[in-house]
């Protein structure tokens, strides 16, 4: 980051008058932003709603209320549910139709710029929250597009340029389901038998205020806080009934990963992904949900005792580099533990259900559920060619395709035409050898005992994120092969739509990904967020 901007930036953070700092001198893109103010009179909405950021006092923990930014919306025309508040921090919960039109008056009553991104929707490139166009404090950004995602859990949160981490972790953050026809038909649990669970890591001052992390670091690993969230709100118990339900699941935190099972063991039953449902339900032991991912579960709680408990809990699992050893200045010779009291890896529990009440009736569980077109090779529009997604490590950060984020930059191997179909390959450069560009902090750093900085850097997992389309996922190969893998492996739902896949160290992963409708910059990045704020993000430019 030049000195300029990182002197916006900092201006920005500490001052309540965001707009002066288009006035700075030297800021490049901030004065070709396009924003869009004003609504197409061509354009004819079903739902329209207003969406403001605004600061907010909420209460958290017992005693002080704590300081978050948060969404707040309202309705102006549509079907009353189309915003549903939920208690805690989040934003609204937006339930669409699939082929509604949309119209969103975004406000940004905050003192630092935001943009706001619907992860996971198909829009178009000025629909889709780019960092390009952020607003400042008093303006507004209207959003139209029409919901042409099928039936499925997605979220909006704030995508501001270098900011994406600490205006998520303050709260800007909300669910989105899409409903359709086909899934209508299935009869799914719905209203009170339909449960969101948004789950975020967070750390609070003595005070009750929301805590950030500190140091380079300490980014590098990501935000890892050691207090779970559910919807907001700790210690979060759900009251339920004998009989099944639908639990849509989504991690909103910046960089934890939740390895989800049962307390009793009871297997998990998966019936959707980040795109929508599965043709059929997949029943595992367990589901890893890395940062952005969703997962839709069917869980039945037929046959089990009034005041009995059941909790969704997070298992214990290996090879995430949490430890650090023998860092020069960090660490106090024998390894130091990253994440606090709640490393990454370690076991604790998320929610708990209580059974409250006996029903007599439960739906049962459709062993079929949507019919999805399964992508192959021979939909590629040029199978011989691959897009590269190349991860990759340069002093203190990450890169993909040996770069870090420029606003409006792209590579050759970023240009895509339009209306096509694409292979991407997501791999590490340089494998586990250290990378071409790896060299030059191990040496001085590693200080000869525990992994030193590159190891540790090298055994990050990344969930990598593309804006568009949602894709496939065609191969899972991993290259290094071990236990610390085993204790993750059985947990990627690869069968469904996606549009985050986490790709562990030593890993390489396919996707097939349609890139139609519209054309402008879009996206891909790591959704580690502390990663994406230090440039581990890209463009890909659909032409
Ligand atoms: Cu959920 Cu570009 O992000
Ligand atoms: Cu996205
Ligand atoms: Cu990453």
């Amino acid at each position: 980051m030049s000195h300029a901007e990182l002197s916006r930036r900092k201006f920005l953070q500490y001052t309540a008058f965001g707009a002066m700092a288009s006035t700075l001198p030297g800021l490049g893109w901030t004065e070709e932003r396009s924003i869009n103010k004003n609504p197409d009179k061509n354009f004819k909405p079903d739902v329209e709603l207003e969406l403001y950021a605004q600061p907010a006092e909420i209460p958290i923990l017992n005693g002080a209320k704590t300081h978050v930014f948060q969404y707040t919306g309202k309705l102006l025309k549509g079907p009353a549910d189309s915003i549903k508040t939920l208690p805690g921090y989040l934003g609204p919960i937006l339930n669409f139709q699939r082929g509604q039109k949309v119209r969103i008056f975004f406000y940004n009553t905050i003192s630092e710029p935001v943009i706001t991104h619907w992860h996971g929707l198909h829009v178009p490139q000025k629909m889709d929250g780019h960092p390009m166009y952020e607003i400042y404090n008093g303006e507004r950004y209207v959003y139209e597009f029409e919901i042409d995602n099928p039936a499925g859990t997605y979220w909006y949160h704030s995508h501001t340029h270098d900011m994406t981490a600490t205006q998520v972790y303050q709260g800007l953050a909300g669910l989105i389901t899409v409903r359709d026809h086909e899934e209508q038909k299935l009869n799914l649990p719905a209203d009170d038998y339909e449960i969101p669970l948004v789950i975020q890591d967070r750390q609070f001052t003595a005070g009750n205020q929301l805590q950030y992390l500190h140091g380079m670091h300490r980014r590098m690993i990501g935000f890892l806080g050691d207090t779970i969230l559910v919807n907001g709100q700790v210690n979060h118990m759900i009251p339920v009934k004998t009989r099944a339900y639908r639990l849509r699941l989504l991690n909103g935190s910046n960089s934890r990963i939740y390895k989800l099972g049962w307390t009793d063991g009871t297997p998990l039953t998966v019936i959707g992904t980040d795109g929508g449902l599965l043709e059929k339900p997949e029943t595992r032991p367990y589901v890893i949900l890395a940062p952005a991912e969703r997962i839709e579960l069917w869980m039945d709680f037929t046959g089990r005792e009034i005041d009995s408990e059941l909790t969704l809990q997070s298992l214990a699992y290996k090879g995430v580099g949490t430890h650090m050893g023998g860092m020069g200045g960090m660490g106090h010779g024998r390894g130091r533990m990253m994440g606090g009291a709640l490393a990454q890896g370690k076991s604790f529990p998320i929610v708990k259900f209580r059974i409250t009440e006996k029903v007599s009736d439960s739906p049962s569980l459709p062993s079929k559920l949507v019919n999805m077109k399964r992508l192959g090779t021979s939909d590629l529009t040029s199978p011989e060619k691959t897009v590269p997604i190349a991860i990759s490590m340069r002093h203190m950060s990450f890169q993909l395709n040996g770069r870090t984020f420029k606003m409006y930059d792209h590579l050759d191997v970023e240009r895509i035409p339009v209306n096509t179909i694409q292979k991407i390959r997501i791999f590490h450069d340089g494998g586990m050898g250290g990378g071409r560009h790896g060299g030059g902090m191990g040496g001085g750093m590693g200080g000869g005992r525990g992994m030193g900085m590159m190891g540790m850097m090298r055994s990050i997992p990344h969930p990598i994120h593309l804006h568009g389309q949602q894709f496939q996922i065609l191969s899972r190969k991993q290259t290094k092969g071990s236990s610390a893998y085993d204790t993750v492996k059985d947990g990627f739902i690869d069968s469904g739509w996606k549009d985050t896949v986490l790709v562990m160290p030593g890993e390489e992963i396919e996707i097939i990904k349609p890139f139609h409708d519209f054309t402008g910059l879009f996206l891909y990045h790591c959704h580690n967020l502390e990663h994406e704020d230090m440039g581990m993000m890209r463009n890909f430019e659909v032409y």
